[in-house]
């Protein structure tokens, strides 16, 4: 069931489920999340079920502001507080030690938890509604709303569509980021950069003054993610990425044969076919961000087999949206 997320009873309907130990499609400003109580073991098993996820993949945990943090996290360095000050609320998660109590079936045992504070008003207004409940619900577990390797959503309704009509959706929107926060591991002394989004490697340095590593140095330590795994966000058809030439020459061979076939291009292209679905990709990498996994999900329902995108510049802001496109691809 989709209720407004923009009227109160809807917000306080959906912290009173969560209360009770039931899921909630939770509008965010990266992608939908499927929400939990982060400290009910139960509701938390629920969502690896409903995802069909690996338990050994943790999820994050969101909570109204900083302040909550302390219920999860044992200690703060410097740099993280300074990432807090600087983005939250916003697509920033910082990986944090964990307290030992807190957050067990979220974060699958492991030493640390995971942590974000959403800028997206009905999320927000469903966690401070949750954090007024007696007894409270400090933290709400949320892993994207989609199935264990698909795209994520950014609609109400492509929630709707992956978990049918007895899940209660807020509906916040379109998601304005429309890709997966940016995640940076702050237990290793310095930041390193687990997950690309919409706030990128530069931002970082300019918050605390250290540029991240990236997972690659730091791999071997990293505790499994699945937003590293590199067949991720797969749609149904096979995406290849390609340089503007390449594109056009695959174009010209297809000649005017195109069924099946969808194209997401940054340069002119020339087309000889009327079957092939053109869609231009924006120029600026935060709008493609936006509408990116929405346009993969409108090019499998429009039946394509076959999804060739244009390869996005190789620039530090189009970081999150190249790794989306290179996951996808790699599920060919
Ligand atoms: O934007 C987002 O982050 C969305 C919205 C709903 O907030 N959530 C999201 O969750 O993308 P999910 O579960 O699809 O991705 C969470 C990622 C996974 O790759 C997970 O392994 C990683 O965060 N993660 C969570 N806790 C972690 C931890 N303690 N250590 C390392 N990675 C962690
Ligand atoms: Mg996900």
């Amino acid at each position: 069931m989709i209720l407004d997320g923009q009227l109160a009873a809807s917000v306080h309907a959906a912290a009173a489920a969560l209360q009770r130990g039931e899921l909630l499609g939770l509008p965010t400003e990266t992608v939908y999340g499927l929400a939990a109580d982060s400290d009910n073991d139960a509701a938390v098993a629920q969502i690896f079920a409903a995802k069909g996820r690996p338990a050994n993949h943790p999820l994050i945990v969101h909570v109204a502001d900083a302040q909550a943090i302390t219920r999860y996290a044992k200690e703060v360095p410097l740099f993280a507080q300074q990432l807090m000050d600087a983005f939250w609320p916003g697509p920033l998660t910082l990986i944090l030690p964990r307290l030992p109590d807190a957050a067990k079936a979220s974060t699958g045992g492991q030493d640390s938890v995971g942590l974000r504070c959403p800028s997206h008003p009905v999320a927000h207004a469903v966690l401070k509604a949750c954090q007024q409940l007696s007894p409270p619900v400090w933290g709400v577990s949320a892993p994207s709303a989609n199935k264990f390797g698909r795209v994520s959503p950014t609609t109400a309704q492509h929630v709707a569509t992956e978990f049918g009509d007895d899940l209660l959706v807020l509906d916040g929107g379109a998601c304005e980021v429309g890709i997966e926060s940016t995640i940076v591991d702050c237990t290793r002394g310095v930041p390193v950069l687990l997950r690309p989004g919409a706030i990128t490697r530069d931002d970082i340095e300019r918050a605390c003054g250290q540029r991240p590593l990236s997972k690659e140095e730091l791999l071997a330590h990293t505790p499994r993610a699945s937003g590293t795994l590199l067949a991720h966000y797969a749609p149904n058809a096979k995406v290849r990425l390609m340089a503007a030439p390449q594109l056009q020459s695959a174009l010209d061979l297809l000649g005017a044969d195109g069924r099946n076939i969808a194209v997401y291009h940054r340069s002119a292209l020339r087309n000889a076919s009327k079957d092939v679905h053109l869609r231009a990709m924006p120029q600026q990498a935060l709008a493609t961000a936006r509408e990116l996994f929405g346009t993969l999900r409108d090019f499998d329902a429009l039946g394509a087999k076959l999804i060739w995108i244009e390869t996005p510049p190789d620039s530090a802001d189009w970081e999150g949206v190249r790794d989306r496109l290179q996951r996808a691809a790699a599920a060919a």
